[in-house]
């Protein structure tokens, strides 16, 4: 039989799904997210991330994206920068809802609960589209049965940029498996570096000065009950994991959970 019109015009490689579009959403000129169907056999562990393309070459271009949905939802979710000329994010930022997306099978990554060890509060630190892994662990039950307090620090250039996060944070905190949850655990604190907004600065410098301990009403950080996971720029990680290392925190991984983890928020 004929392949129906819309058939991509190059064939799947084999190491991938290729799933529908179901919604996008813009919120600046650089910043979109975007839904997807969800293939049966796919799982993952919130806060993984996964390889991403178009169906658009023979050999397409990949890049990796940190799944912002919880392992438990039927479709899958992605916020993605735009960057000028990026050899992905210049066509992924134009697809609509019914187009197809490539995803390669095998997700992996550090930011996940199973690399932390107990702790009482766990600090989520992000910046930008870093927001992503965290998006999908704070509609994870599993992260509140693991911790008293969960902060999800999101700090952006400008205003727009926290919207997403904002939504996001929202909806949790009605939504019928987290919600009481998140209403009782969840902490959003968001800060704003290039344009007024009621709290300004880099998570780093709120950290340093103690402004962010203050504003909780929690002590320093601490290795006996604080976790952190840190999603940025290679500069935010670098920074930030200093800051968590002079309090006494110390990088974990998969092989060998420790008191904090990292993941660069990946740009084309
Ligand atoms: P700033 O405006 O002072 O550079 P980007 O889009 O460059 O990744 O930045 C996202 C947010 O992360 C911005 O608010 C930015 O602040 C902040 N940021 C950039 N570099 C660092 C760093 N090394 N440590 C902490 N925050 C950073």
């Amino acid at each position: 039989a004929a392949a129906p019109a819309s058939a991509p015009a190059f064939p799947i490689p084999t190491n991938c799904f290729a799933e529908t579009v179901t919604e996008v959403k813009h919120y600046t000129d650089r910043l979109f997210k975007f839904r997807i169907t969800r293939p049966a056999s796919f799982r993952f562990r919130s806060g993984e991330f996964v390889m991403i393309g178009l169906p658009n070459a023979e050999r397409p271009v990949f890049r990796a994206y940190s799944i912002a949905s919880p392992s438990w939802d039927e479709e899958v979710e992605f916020f993605s920068i735009k960057v000028p000329n990026g050899p992905l994010t210049e066509h992924l930022q134009k697809i609509k809802v019914g187009d197809t997306v490539l995803m390669r099978k095998k997700p992996t990554g550090t930011l996940v609960n199973d690399a932390l060890i107990p702790g009482k509060r766990l600090y989520m630190f992000s910046t930008g589209t870093g927001i992503a892994p965290f998006a999908s662990l704070i509609r994870d039950p599993e992260t509140y049965e693991k911790f008293d307090q969960v902060i999800l620090t999101h700090t952006c250039r400008e205003v727009a940029e926290l919207k997403y996060g904002e939504e996001l944070v929202e909806a949790c905190k009605t939504d019928p498996l987290i919600g009481e949850f998140a209403a009782e655990k969840l902490i959003h604190y968001t800060s704003v570096t290039r344009e007024p907004f009621p709290r300004t600065g880099r998570i780093t410098d709120l950290m340093t000065s103690g402004k962010l301990f203050e504003d909780l009403g929690v002590p320093k950080i601490n290795p006996e009950e604080d976790r952190g996971m840190i999603c940025g720029s290679m500069d935010m990680l670098n920074d930030t994991k200093a800051v968590l290392e002079s309090f006494g925190l110390e990088e974990g991984s998969n092989a060998r959970p420790s008191t904090f983890v990292v993941e660069r928020a990946f740009v084309d």
